[in-house]
């Protein structure tokens, strides 16, 4: 039960160790973060601490490690796990980091950045823009998440083809340990090799092992050319063979390779304003693929005349390249807009799985057939990152069926998909992230020996357990 006398007495020793500014306890200041973007989980919390820099987040961390009080950081809360959620006792803070939004410095000669973690995305991407450099980390959700979520979950998007995840970014980290300590280590190294790499260690580590208050990034040339085309293919095998055509003639500059299923342009035509079918035919599968350079390559010649060879072959059906900046703007838009047409189209169940890029194509048509003989009522919306063997592997509820016997049989649908990617080597979290929603799935499938490797980690660093329990492990 909580007991609102020793809550009011712990809320004031917080007001006076980082300033009653950064102690919001009033219900209506609290309710958005204490609900995940998917509204799976609806948490209580003491209190929503706002820290305004690194030294009160480190008074904070310190003094609920003597008090043994659970603390979840929370970035822009866009996050599919549950990870940023408080638990329902009432007794554990929300820490956002979203008043520590300062970018620190842009060196465009040392190719690096510094950002505060509560930087929003698209802010860090625009700073680099105003360096003549580029971030190269886009997510659909860039406009309202942070670079330490994007850290904090090791963040995939639409550009690891060519650059990596979130972790591939990063040069230097700054961050609190569970015991308060401050790692300072923003060095803008490229080569560093001096001993364990604790930045790649809390890349990745979801607010369990400390909280990312800075990181100094990793930034790359402005683009200056760009291909983007918008291709009907005969089936995921197509998109396969392209990818690898596609990357053993234009070297680095494949920067997206995104597979499109037909219903993900059912749906974004008619739930978002502004989408339209880029051609006058339907066709069961397609691929948004971009091409970019910092030089002046003739991209569009390439891809154009890869798309004639493609099409010579049959795997190809139609292509449309974009002739502008508009053009390539909407076909993009289609694509980011999958998961809110989803979302308007009703109940889905979320798989976030990766294969080998080759088996791809076996998967999926495995995976698809086992759908369509098991859930009746259930609709197949699978698209995803191709050129990384990443799918987003969901099945929304079908239009008219009720949604409560569709919702029941999620953990009996989601034991299939991922019994499937562990036979396929794959992986049951490309790039979401454990969270709460898959810690029994980290369970099932990690090794013994990664598991306890992993405990051992966490009751290292944080043996009170203060850090975002019941997330991850
Ligand atoms: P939050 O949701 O606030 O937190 C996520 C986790 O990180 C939590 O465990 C939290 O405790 C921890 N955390 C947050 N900040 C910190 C910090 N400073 N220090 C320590 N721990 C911290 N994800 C992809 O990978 N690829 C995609 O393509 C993609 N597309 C998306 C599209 C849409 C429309 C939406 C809504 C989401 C998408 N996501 C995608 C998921 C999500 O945006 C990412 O996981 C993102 O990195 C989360 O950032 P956030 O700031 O919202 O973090
Ligand atoms: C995406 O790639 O659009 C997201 O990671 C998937 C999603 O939002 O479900
Ligand atoms: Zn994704």
């Amino acid at each position: 039960m909580p007991d609102p006398a020793r809550h009011a007495a712990l809320c004031g020793q917080l007001r006076s160790l980082i300033g009653a500014d950064s102690v919001l306890t009033d219900s209506a200041d609290l309710a958005p973060a204490l609900v995940d973007h998917r509204k799976l989980y609806q948490g209580q919390a003491l209190a929503l601490l706002l820290p305004h820099d690194v030294e009160a987040v480190s008074r904070v961390i310190g003094w609920c490690n003597q008090q043994r009080i659970g603390v979840v950081p929370q970035g822009g809360n866009t996050g599919y796990c549950g990870g940023a959620t408080p638990d329902e006792s009432g007794d554990q803070l929300v820490l956002s980091l979203r008043r520590l939004n300062r970018i620190r410095a842009v060196d465009a000669e040392n190719f690096s950045m510094t950002a505060e973690a509560g930087c929003i995305l698209a802010n860090v991407q625009q700073a680099a823009d105003h360096a003549d450099r580029f971030f190269p980390l886009s997510l659909g959700s860039e406009g309202s998440c942070q670079i330490g979520g994007n850290l904090a979950t090791n963040a995939g998007g639409l550009n690891v083809v060519r650059y990596g995840m979130t972790r591939d970014l990063v040069l230097g980290i700054e961050a609190v340990l569970p015991d308060g300590q401050i790692l300072s280590n923003l060095k803008s190294l490229r080569k560093d090799n001096t001993g364990y790499n604790l930045k790649s260690l809390l890349v990745g580590s979801e607010g369990t092992l400390g909280v990312i208050t800075a990181a100094t990034l990793k930034l790359w040339p402005r683009m200056r050319s760009s291909a983007t085309a918008f291709i009907a293919i005969t089936e995921p095998a197509a998109a396969i063979a392209l990818l690898a055509r596609l990357r053993a003639t234009t070297g680095e500059s494949l920067s997206s390779f995104e597979l499109i299923p037909r219903i993900g342009i059912d749906l974004t035509t008619r739930y978002i304003d502004g989408v339209s079918d880029p051609f006058a035919q339907r066709y069961a599968w397609y691929l948004l693929c971009e091409l970019t350079s910092a030089g002046s390559e003739p991209l569009q010649d390439h891809l154009q005349q890869l798309l004639a060879d493609a099409a010579e072959r049959s795997e190809v059906l139609d292509a449309a390249l974009a002739t502008s900046e508009r053009v390539r703007a909407a076909f993009w838009k289609l694509r980011e807009t999958i998961p809110e047409a989803q979302r308007h189209f009703g109940p889905s169940l979320k798989h976030d799985v990766s294969v080998p890029v080759a088996s791809l194509p076996r998967f999926i048509h495995e995976a698809s057939e086992w759908v369509r003989e098991h859930v009746p009522d259930g609709v197949l919306v699978c698209y995803g990152h191709a050129g990384d063997g990443n799918l987003h592997f969901n099945v929304n509820r079908a239009e008219g069926a009720p949604s409560e016997p569709f919702l029941a049989r999620e953990s009996q649908i989601k034991r299939a998909i991922h019994d499937l990617i562990a036979r396929y080597d794959g992986s049951f979290s490309a790039e979401h992230g454990i969270g709460r929603f898959k810690r029994e799935e980290l369970q099932r499938y990690a090794s013994p020996a990664a598991l306890s490797a992993m405990r051992a980690i966490k009751h290292a660093l944080d043996p009170n357990g203060i850090m975002n329990p019941g997330k991850l492990l």
